[in-house]
């Protein structure tokens, strides 16, 4: 595998961060860094998403122009991500000055194809999803299903793209391609959906919508969010629809992934499939529709007033960086399901997987090879214990899931392997054997799970990459090996460790007994 490009969904900036984008953002996030350890050149890109009418309304509240709220809370979005070690590549804002650019370029390249003819329009307009919604898409009250409000009826002349002309391939793409969209469930939803599509309204008159990018050479008109938005994965590597594109569009486009909330599948799997076809360029690989965060398994909203950011967590706990957090939400739901934040389950969960478990485990193993051999590993302790063939395959099993993007379902690989391997620390004993003398038995199980430690660290690290560094540093052990050159045979031969070197990985949340001022030194 050469290059690895990845995306997240662009986020509206009318309000700040909260865990749901922090959720999509972590799963981003946690795939590039493992592809880091399988290939050298991987591109992650996020950004905000920032025309229409939300923002316009929003900002004209408050007394500002759109584009002071887009830049206010654009930076509160990358600040949440710097906290958050979001570690991207590129962070495009579709204000922009060449997305706008290439966004009006698209948009005459696909009214001079025919692909965009301009038509009289009755519909009815959410804000909230920044789109026409057909009748039936309505609850029984007529509100649109995903605000529960009711839409405009808004009545313009319009451009429209020909969707239903893409149609016939799309369904085509999508049957052929099984593992275009996943989870693999929700391409029937897409399949059904795709049954009874009509063309789209792709611009809105600038009388009812000012804030957005003016269609070339039609003052009256500014582009539809979503042309302007789903065009950010491709304007951001400097496609040039009329001309020579960069490098980096040639290098990295199509994506191996597109990271996306299930509510925003329909506008990926068909209107960018169908852009991308009008445009004749290929199609992604892969789009990951994750599921929804609740919390307390109440839908966040600011009416119930329980929508929570991502920092106010890490405040709250006293965390000094984001492994927790990320570990968390991480594993907080299977592929493509829905998950749930909870203040009590997220102690409970970090504390008893990366405090008692994993970090306890290296912790113990450590004090016992200075206690009985003042941190040195001798080489008769290297071996071939079977439990090395298990950690071995775990390392298969992880990569397995990222190909298939499960990454909670990886986590529970890797937690598999630590308690595995506590098991193997009980059920051998090294405390026992040193106390009959059988010193080279005992430094055979502590070498054991050392060596098998370092595979932890390494397949933990994209999840928690500082308490991967601080295992990785105590081991001796380099975190930069790539997946294919990881081996079971890590610890080298001499010493190890000293005693004052040991230091516990991930202290407990909101434990009495956590000596804080440990966590400064
Ligand atoms: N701007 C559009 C996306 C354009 S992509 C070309 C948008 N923005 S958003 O801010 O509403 O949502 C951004 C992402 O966050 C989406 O993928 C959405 O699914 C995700 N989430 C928003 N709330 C969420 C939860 N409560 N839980 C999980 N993800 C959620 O849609």
């Amino acid at each position: 595998m050469e290059r690895f490009y990845l995306t997240t969904a662009i986020d509206y900036v009318n309000g700040h961060p909260h865990i749901g984008h922090a959720y999509e953002k972590i799963l981003t996030d946690i795939i590039a860094r493992h592809y880091k350890k399988r290939c050298d050149d991987v591109y992650f890109l996020t950004g905000t998403d920032e025309h229409g009418i939300k923002i316009q309304k929003t900002s004209a509240s408050k007394g500002m122009t759109p584009k002071e709220l887009c830049d206010e809370n654009a930076n509160a979005f990358k600040e949440t991500w710097k906290e958050l070690e979001i570690d991207y590549n590129k962070f495009i804002r579709t204000t922009d000055d060449y997305h706008e650019d290439t966004v009006q370029k698209i948009f005459k390249k696909l009214v001079d194809n025919g692909d965009i003819y301009k038509h009289s329009y009755e519909g009815l307009y959410c804000n909230g999803c920044e789109c026409f919604l057909n009748q039936k898409d309505l609850t029984e009250d007529g509100l649109c299903p995903n605000h529960m409000t009711k839409p405009e009826v808004v009545s313009e002349e319009n451009y429209f793209f020909r969707l239903t002309k893409y149609k016939e391939a799309i369904i085509k793409h999508i049957k052929e391609h099984p593992d275009f969209i996943i989870p693999q469930f929700r391409a029937n939803e897409v399949l059904n959906q795709l049954e009874n599509i009509e063309d789209i309204s792709v611009s809105r008159s600038i009388n009812n919508v000012s804030w957005g990018i003016p269609v070339l050479d039609d003052d009256e008109q500014v582009i539809y969010v979503w042309i302007d938005a789903l065009s950010n994965y491709i304007t951001a590597l400097g496609y040039n629809p009329s001309g020579e594109s960069d490098e980096n569009f040639k290098k990295y486009w199509p994506a191996d992934v597109q990271v996306i909330g299930k509510d925003i599948l329909k506008f990926h799997s068909i209107y960018w499939l169908a852009i991308l076809m009008a445009l004749d360029l290929p199609l992604p690989k892969h789009l990951l529709a994750h599921g929804w965060i609740t919390i307390d398994e109440a839908k966040m909203s600011k009416s119930l007033g329980n929508v929570i950011a991502p920092v106010d967590i890490l405040k709250h706990f006293e965390l000094e960086n984001a492994d927790a957090l990320r570990y968390y939400m991480a594993s907080s739901a299977p592929c493509g399901k829905d998950g749930n934040y909870s203040d009590i389950d997220f102690k409970e969960q970090v504390n008893a997987h990366l405090a008692n478990s994993m970090g306890n485990l290296l912790n113990r193993t450590l004090s016992m090879l200075v206690k009985y051999f003042d941190g040195e590993v001798k080489p008769e302790f290297k071996t071939n214990s079977a439990i090395l063939n298990t950690a071995k395959n775990t390392i298969d099993i992880v990569k397995d899931c990222f190909d298939k993007f499960e990454v909670s379902e990886a986590v529970n690989a890797i937690n598999n392997l630590v308690d595995t391997t506590n098991k193997y620390v009980t059920d051998n004993a090294p405390w026992t054997l040193a106390k009959e003398e059988k010193m080279t038995e005992c430094g055979q199980v502590l070498t054991t799970v050392l060596d098998i430690m370092c595979v932890i660290a390494s397949l933990i690290e994209p999840y928690c990459p500082n308490i991967a560094k601080d295992m990785a540093k105590q081991l001796s052990f380099d975190l930069n090996t790539k997946y294919d050159n990881l081996t079971c045979d890590n610890i080298k031969c001499g010493k190890l460790i000293s005693k004052e070197d040991i230091k516990p990985v991930f202290l407990r949340v909101d434990s009495e007994l956590a000596d804080k001022s440990q966590k400064k030194k």
